[in-house]
């Protein structure tokens, strides 16, 4: 379980997140919501540990531990995954060998590093699952690639790893409606009762093929009601205003 507590924080001085008080518990789907501004993706950049988030009040516990103190590159070792609202490109780094170096890099107690060999063999498998074509894998790393080529390659990163904690910031932008509905179902098939997933998102449409356990509306960097999947529709008729 991810515990966070009166959680207080500022960018460069700036206050934009406040009072936040959220338990993220294993097998279960959130979905954080909220007007342009609202703080949503800063919440998830101070979960992940962006340097410039800086935590003035509260905490964070990840399974009991402190995550406010934990380099980003610690929490990922804890399972802990960001999609990221806008997704850098990485000239150089050839996307299969960058899977591999991840997957080698995040291997749990008793697992054995994969070899080049094995590895091309166990993404080949994934691209295959993916409907991807597998020479995805010699291109560099999300350079080119079209918006919806690049959040299946982020879905391909999330079955390879496994993560525990997903958080998916606007996973849908740049999504025409056929691609929305593959990276939907995808996402669908990514829920198993060990992970927990935070969701991101202004198309409400998500919540038809992941079912939301708890929905968590923010506003101006505070959280202003919470509830179940009712709220979805709510906010579907009347906005954010209601
Ligand atoms: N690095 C930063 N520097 C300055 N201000 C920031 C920074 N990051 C966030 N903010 C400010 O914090 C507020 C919340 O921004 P945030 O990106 O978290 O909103 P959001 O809810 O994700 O919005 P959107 O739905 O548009 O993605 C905004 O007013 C934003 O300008
Ligand atoms: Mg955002």
């Amino acid at each position: 379980m991810i515990q966070v507590q009166n959680l207080r924080v500022s960018v460069e001085w700036k206050e934009i997140l406040r009072n936040i008080d959220i338990a993220f518990e294993t097998g279960k789907t959130y979905y954080l919501l909220g007007q342009n501004g609202s703080g949503k993706s800063s919440l998830a950049l101070t979960l992940m540990g962006h340097p410039k988030y800086q935590i003035q009040e509260g905490s964070m516990t990840i399974d009991g531990e402190n995550l406010a103190t934990m380099t980003p590159d610690e929490r990922s070792h804890r399972w802990l995954f960001l999609s990221l609202q806008n997704i850098p490109e990485v000239r150089g780094v050839r996307l299969g060998e960058y899977l591999r170096t991840i997957y080698n890099r995040n291997l749990s107690a008793g697992t054995k590093a994969l070899s080049p060999f094995l590895c091309r063999r166990y993404l080949t498998t994934l691209t295959k699952e993916l409907s991807m074509p597998e020479s995805f894998l010699d291109r560099d790393l999300n350079v080119g690639f079209s918006g919806g080529e690049k959040r299946k390659i982020e879905i391909l990163q999330m079955k390879l790893l496994n993560p525990r904690y997903i958080i998916l910031d606007e996973i849908e932008s740049g999504l025409d409606v056929d691609a929305f509905r593959t990276v939907a179902e995808l996402l669908s098939r990514v829920k198993t009762p060990d992970n927990t997933l935070i969701i991101i998102t202004h198309n409400f449409r998500m919540t038809e093929f992941v079912k939301p356990n708890e929905v968590i509306i923010l506003k101006n960097g505070e959280i202003a009601e919470r509830g179940g999947g009712e709220l979805v529709e709510k906010i579907g008729v009347g906005g954010f205003e209601s």
